[in-house]
């Protein structure tokens, strides 16, 4: 039988980092993994996240299961954190996942028992794993354009016109903050037409939010998908906190359905357990447990928003001295966009050979649709990054 499984293409981001790892210039740059690194280049455990894990070790006196939906204090806390007071905490059904892509997996599950044939529409181009998901398990799929390739901001009015087609029932993924690949994002004034789109036209939307506190701030990012869920009948998120809580590898994550209706919410809470139990039983405790802590204690969250602002601040001053560099060396406002930009991610609108180039001859390492991780910079390389991407754009 194994010499019959089909051979998997390779990972691009994966074949990337062997890339970089294997070349031996001292003054490579990595700007591909989609991972937040400090100053240092390191990617840190969090103050508060470590504080709540020894609290964790010296508490814990039992790691028997904890129930299908996983940890139900943990799902409410980041109720709380994605929709604040948006709607009532009673309208929002959710369990606990591994990571953000285990929510994303199993609402992709839900949709297929709700509504078989409802086609995903997803943004052109969007996150690889969301069409990758969707393709295994059958989902009928769509795109609606996003970025608008001259400006390299968002094309809300051709996103709105291809979205005007979906059919009802169809299900609209929308990344809630700092969209990845591009980090070009929906203004509040766009969200709340697109909100009217959704609800005139009887659509799902899906929320994928795995960057909360990257881009503006906390609620900043979240405002957009509370406007949302006040004004729609149904809503389904995949919340992450991989990134805002730096625990990737721990797989921290919740699925949510926001319902006005209380027959749909009660099916969604069955739902939830059964693709829960199908799919792995229990999700992991650990990290859920860690972030329900750091957001239960009032010292550990404030220094967990502390940490999270810094970090934001920090991704920010970089944007702005790459964006500045770039002005100075191109003598054009061409890459002005990656100071308007928010999240983790940028792409630069740059050629794959002009990407390659970069490698090249000049170790810098980005994803081949030139898409950088802002958070891989150090101010000391961006005025040798800044020359570089002009000398192959220019
Ligand atoms: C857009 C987006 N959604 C979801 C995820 C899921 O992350 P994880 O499964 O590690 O929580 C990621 C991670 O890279 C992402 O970029």
């Amino acid at each position: 039988m194994l010499e019959n499984l089909p051979a998997q293409a390779p990972d691009k981001i994966i074949e990337l980092i062997g890339l970089f790892k294997a070349d031996t210039r001292t003054d490579k740059i990595d700007l591909g993994v989609g991972v937040y690194k400090d100053a240092s280049g390191k990617t840190p455990v969090m103050r508060s996240v470590k504080a709540a894990e020894r609290k964790l070790l010296s508490e814990q006196d039992s790691k028997s299961y904890v129930g299908l939906m996983g940890d139900l204090d943990f799902c409410d806390a980041m109720r709380g954190l994605v929709l604040g007071d948006a709607v009532p905490a009673g309208n929002v059904v959710s369990a606990q996942t591994p990571g953000g892509t285990g929510a994303i997996r199993q609402l992709y599950q839900m949709i297929q028992m709700g509504n078989p044939d409802a086609t995903l529409w997803m943004s052109d181009p969007t996150w690889p794993n969301h069409p990758a998901i969707a393709k295994s398990m059958g989902i009928a799929m769509e795109t609606y354009p996003y970025l608008h390739p001259q400006t390299l901001n968002v094309d809300f009015d051709a996103m709105q016109a291809t979205l005007s087609k979906a059919k009802p029932g169809d299900v609209i993924l929308l990344h809630g903050c700092c969209h990845n690949p591009t980090g070009a994002n929906l203004t509040l004034d766009q969200w709340k037409t697109l909100t009217d789109t959704i609800s005139a036209n009887k659509l799902l939307p899906l929320i994928d939010i795995a960057y909360q506190g990257f881009g503006d701030g906390l609620d900043e990012d979240a405002a957009g998908v509370r406007h949302m869920a006040a004004h729609v009948d149904e809503m389904l998120i995949a919340a992450s906190c991989s990134k805002n809580f730096g625990v990737y590898r721990d797989r921290v994550g919740v699925m949510m359905a926001v319902s006005t209706s209380e027959a749909g919410r009660a099916l969604a809470k069955g739902a939830m357990a059964a693709v829960n139990r199908l799919n792995y039983s229990f999700p992991p405790d650990h990290g859920a447990k860690v972030v329900q802590l750091v957001l239960a204690n009032d010292s550990l969250r404030q220094d967990w928003l502390d940490e999270l602002e810094d970090m934001r601040t920090g991704m920010l001053g970089l944007r702005t001295s790459l964006a500045d560099e770039l002005r100075r060396e191109t003598n054009s406002d061409r890459f002005d966009f990656i100071a308007d930009h928010r999240g983790m991610f940028s792409r630069l609108g740059l050629t794959p050979e002009q990407v390659l180039r970069l490698r090249d001859e000049f170790g810098i390492y980005m994803v081949g649709d030139s898409r950088i991780n802002v958070a891989g910079l150090r101010q000391e390389i961006i005025g040798r990054l800044a020359k570089a991407i002009a000398t192959v754009a220019g």
